[in-house]
């Protein structure tokens, strides 16, 4: 879809926020249950796979919960660290770290990839197959995964350019929503140290148009920034140290 003029624009615009809403509805009824009580379920239907043993240090009762995070690291492991890398920390051009990442912006993006609202060739086929419990189970698991420091940079670090992209940061109010050590929180996903070319393609991606978003709000906070100052941003964000007090 590319708009031609500022009629076309509007209406996409307007198009564009039916469809939040409608996904938003969606989502609220997924983000509704909780996931003990899905474990439960799923065990009850004879969906779930078999508890893990309780031991000592878990008691019988904390059994379900425990038996889906032993589930979905396992399943991290064997089916989205191939790309993502082990434990969340990718070494893949493109491929985004999940370590450190929050279970509720994981959720959120898991179902917009698997609606079809977030595209992507390689990610979307592995989220089609996902189910509601998947869905949740990856997003509890991922957000116990802590953040990893930035990558070792192949070149020295631009003292100018980080200068430049802390004040840019602060001058378009990135800052107010990731937070000032970028990491941040619930449905804001945390940009300090992610990989530098998947922070450019991302906000390029919500300037041009090509990542919707889950809400206007990033839409809104590029929208006359000049790319190559989103490189400058991508650049900084890349860099920011993971401080040692965690999420
Ligand atoms: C074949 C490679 C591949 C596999 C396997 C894969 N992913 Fe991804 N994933 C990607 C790529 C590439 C992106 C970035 C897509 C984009 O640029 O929009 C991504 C994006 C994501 C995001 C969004 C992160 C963000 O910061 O917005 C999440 C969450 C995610 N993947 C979770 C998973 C989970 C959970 C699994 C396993 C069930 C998995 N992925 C398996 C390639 C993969
Ligand atoms: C009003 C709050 C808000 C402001 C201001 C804001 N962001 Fe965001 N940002 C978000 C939310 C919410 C998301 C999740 C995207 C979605 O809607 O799906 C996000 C997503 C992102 C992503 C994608 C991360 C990923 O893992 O895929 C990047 C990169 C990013 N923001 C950078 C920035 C930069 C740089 C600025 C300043 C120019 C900024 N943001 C300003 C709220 C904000």
């Amino acid at each position: 879809m590319r708009s031609t003029g500022s009629a076309t624009a509007a209406s996409d615009a307007n198009a564009r926020r039916h469809r939040v809403v409608a996904v938003a509805g969606a989502l609220a009824a997924l983000l509704a249950t909780s996931s003990g009580a899905d474990a439960q379920s799923a065990a009850a239907k004879g969906t779930g796979r078999s508890a893990t043993k309780p031991t000592a240090s878990q008691p019988a009762g904390a059994a379900p919960a425990t038996a889906t995070k032993a589930e979905y690291a396992q399943r991290f492991a064997t089916v989205c660290a191939a790309c993502h890398g082990a434990d969340g920390r990718s070494e893949t051009p493109g491929t985004p770290a999940l370590a450190g990442q929050h279970g509720f912006y994981v959720i959120t993006q898991l179902f917009l990839f698997r609606e079809g609202r977030r595209d992507n060739p390689a990610m979307t086929a592995v989220a089609k197959t996902l189910t509601d419990n998947d869905l949740r189970g990856f997003a509890d698991f991922i957000d116990t995964l802590p953040p990893a420091p930035p990558a070792a940079p192949s070149t020295p670090t631009d003292p100018a350019r980080m200068a430049r992209g802390q004040a840019l940061a602060q001058q378009h109010k990135c800052v107010f929503c990731h937070g000032s050590d970028l990491a941040g929180g619930q449905q804001v996903p945390r940009i300090g140290g992610q990989r530098e070319e998947y922070l450019r393609d991302a906000l390029h991606g919500f300037r041009t148009g090509k990542r919707p978003g889950y809400t206007q709000a990033m839409i809104e906070a590029v929208s006359g920034i000049p790319p190559e100052d989103l490189d400058t941003l991508a650049y900084y964000a890349a860099r920011v140290g993971v401080s040692a007090a965690g999420k």
